[in-house]
């Protein structure tokens, strides 16, 4: 038996992503029309002999509790949510949890961050850990030297793919090959974090604060566990070649909706929209995904990457390009989408513009409009943040309207 760990992080994380998490938390925010954590959890259901799967975080309970009892429904799998009372790190969760993860006692214990964004070749990772052998197998990619900075940084064995050793987002350039946050442990890591709570017990106060600066009882998986393990036979290495993205802000999520709808395309081709125009079907192009209640005009054209969630209505003319849009949005006649996130119960008006001012990947180039923002009639709204019931009568560019 296997079971599967999502580490969901809580309120006083995914900030960046306001002003969305102020009504959701982040993990649940949808990329190609399904939560975020969908995703990693639709992959870890093909594993064989998987037993369960369990989300930790320091969200409330109720936050979760409908996403939980829908998906255990849909996948047939025990999905459950595990609050931390505070969080205790990436390590320290998997820990303070460690009875109820061992409860089946399970062989093997995957472990995911909840915002990346992958094809997860979780089966892959453990064929080759049990080849392997020791405590632990992560996923590596290879990124470009600029971008391997903001990761956790690694060098590993070209034969053996032993982890050789890491460090956690260095200031000068370890290596272009960076930690994905997909792993896979032996009950061992039960033991390696324990051991390093024992050191922090034994040790005076003053390496705890010499040393550490977090709480004595936060144990991060990354400078804590993986960088004292590495070159002790104990880690090992599995190289992503497909695609990986951190989702770490909204234009990330824009991203990475492309790419799981793009991923659609190749293994579940019937849940994207196609549409010519003709016999009163909307124009479709590229990887389009459409909630079946979505109220569409023919002669709207949409695509590519664009996800429509619940209850949206799209009026006529309406033309929406590499776009979010929640649930019970409205989008009235020849109304323009592009680049942006537009946030649920939002309306925008009759010929009025939404778009970003530059480039996706630039945080404040996206535009997002928070939930049950208004768009009045003929108003452009460019690369702005709207945040949440706001109603803008007229236009706005790079500005935060708060
Ligand atoms: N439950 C819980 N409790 N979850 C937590 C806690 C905690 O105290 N702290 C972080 N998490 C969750 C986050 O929500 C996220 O899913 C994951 O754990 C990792 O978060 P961080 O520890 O903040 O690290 P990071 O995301 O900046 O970087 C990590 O992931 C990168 C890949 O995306 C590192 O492991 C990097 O090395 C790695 O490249």
């Amino acid at each position: 038996k296997v079971v599967a760990v999502i580490m969901v992080g809580g309120p006083t994380k995914g900030t960046r992503f306001r002003p969305l998490s102020f009504n959701t938390p982040k993990p649940l925010i949808p990329l190609a029309g399904q939560p975020m954590i969908h995703h990693p959890i639709s992959a870890c259901k093909k594993i064989s002999n998987l037993a369960q799967i369990f989300l930790i975080g320091f969200y409330e309970e109720r936050e979760f509790a409908l996403y939980v009892s829908s998906i255990t429904n849909e996948l047939k799998i025990p999905v459950r949510y595990l609050k931390e009372d505070k969080p205790h790190g990436s390590a320290g969760a998997l820990y303070y949890f460690r009875d109820r993860i061992m409860e089946e006692k399970p062989s093997h214990v995957f472990l995911l961050n909840c915002d990346v964004c992958c094809s997860f070749p979780l089966q892959g990772i453990l064929d080759a850990h049990r080849r392997y052998g020791g405590i632990g197998t992560m996923l590596v990619i290879k990124v470009s030297a600029e971008a391997a900075s903001q990761f956790g940084e690694l060098i590993a064995d070209p034969d053996t793919k032993e982890l050789l050793h890491y460090t956690e987002k260095p200031e000068t350039f370890v290596s272009d090959l960076i930690n994905c946050g997909v792993y896979v442990f032996t009950s061992d890591i039960f033991n390696a974090i324990e051991e390093v709570y024992s050191q922090i017990r034994d040790t005076s106060s003053n390496y705890q604060s010499a040393t550490r600066s977090v709480p004595a009882d936060f144990v991060r998986l990354d400078q804590d566990i993986l960088s004292p393990l590495a070159g002790k036979k104990q880690l090992y290495t599995y190289e992503n070649k497909d695609f990986w993205e951190q989702i770490k802000t909204p234009g990330k999520s824009l991203k990475c909706s492309a790419l799981y709808l793009s991923q659609f395309r190749e293994t579940s081709p019937h849940i994207l929209a196609s549409g010519d125009g003709t016999n009163r079907k909307p124009t479709i192009i590229g990887d389009v995904y459409i909630h079946p209640s979505v109220k569409l005009h023919p002669t709207a054209k949409i695509g590519p990457n664009v996800s429509i969630s619940a209850n949206v209505r799209v009026g006529p003319g309406v033309r929406l390009i590499s776009c979010i849009i929640l649930d019970d949005v409205e989008i009235k006649e020849n109304a323009v989408v592009i680049n942006s996130i537009i946030g649920w119960k939002s309306s925008i008006g009759r010929w009025s513009r939404v778009q970003a001012s530059g480039d996706y990947n630039d945080r404040l180039g996206i535009t997002i409009l928070g939930e049950a923002v208004t768009v009045e009639d003929e108003v452009a709204v460019i690369g702005s943040i709207v945040l949440q019931n706001k109603t803008l009568n007229v236009s706005v560019q790079d500005d935060i309207i708060l």
